[in-house]
């Protein structure tokens, strides 16, 4: 398959077929992680593979994801990790503030997500079926406290890679002058959503699974109707970031 049409067919899977994946390909998995572009190559990121059955039944549990059949592939846990880069550090300066900022809990979510995007890519390239889980935020605290993930160190997500049962029907995206933007930043036209509402319409109708009656506005209206998971603030606060420095 051309590698532009391997992009545009992507769609997450919700359901894995009973087929483990082969250790090496696990490995190579990994291999595509890591191999993507890291910010001042710090390389801000850990990738727990939950393999322990109660653990990933907990998991499902917090991210609603019992159906999916996760335990016929593999689940990894992609975790925003400055605590390796604040080990090292702190042999030479004992100062947090550089790795508690904004600055630095941004870079490590970046990291953390071309890593799991490039893993995506390659899974995808060798049949496999991928499902992102921002689920596991419904209940942060507990989720770091399984995996005792140490000070500095953010679940930001997990990753569902397996064999899928199905195919389902590709999601159109925004129009790319909707996207794309000519030398300054240009509000979306009020016709142009409109005519994306349509296109989006028509999908949710037609497709082969959980059809609805719905356009994208009211998707987002409803989505951003609650401030949600707001104690991840919270989190962030007991994992040591401190995101007020100016007022330090
Ligand atoms: C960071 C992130 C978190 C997500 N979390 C979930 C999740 O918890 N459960 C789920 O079923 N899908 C989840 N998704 C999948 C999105 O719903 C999906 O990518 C989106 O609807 C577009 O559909 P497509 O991937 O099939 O093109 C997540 C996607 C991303 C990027």
């Amino acid at each position: 398959m051309d590698f532009l049409e391997q992009l545009t067919s992507h769609t997450s899977a919700r359901s894995f077929r009973e087929k483990a994946l082969s250790e090496q390909l696990k490995q190579q998995l990994i291999q595509a992680a890591q191999s993507g572009s890291s910010s001042n190559f710090v390389q801000a990121y850990s990738i727990i593979e939950v393999k322990n059955p109660e653990k990933l039944a907990e998991i499902a549990t917090i991210a609603n994801f019992s159906g999916y059949g996760a335990e016929h592939g593999v689940f990894y846990l992609f975790v925003a990790d400055l605590n390796r880069n604040y080990q090292i550090a702190k042999r030479a300066n004992r100062d947090l503030a550089a790795f508690a900022s904004m600055e630095s809990f941004l870079v490590s979510v970046v990291d953390t997500t071309i890593a799991a995007q490039n893993m995506t890519v390659y899974a995808e390239s060798q049949d496999l079926g991928i499902c992102y889980i921002g689920g596991i935020r419904n209940d942060i605290f507990r989720v770091a406290e399984m995996f005792n993930l140490p000070q500095l160190t953010v679940p930001l997500f997990g990753m569902i890679v397996g064999y899928p049962n199905e195919k389902n029907e590709v999601k159109p995206r925004l129009f790319q002058d909707v996207i794309v933007q000519i030398d300054g930043y240009q509000e979306m036209e009020e016709v142009t959503l409109d005519n994306y509402d349509a296109v989006m319409q028509t999908y949710y109708q037609q497709r082969s699974n959980n059809t609805q009656q719905a356009t994208w506005s009211q998707k987002i209206q409803e989505h951003f109707k609650i401030n949600r998971r707001p104690e991840v603030t919270d989190f962030l606060q007991k994992q040591g970031f401190d995101f007020f420095e100016k007022n330090r």
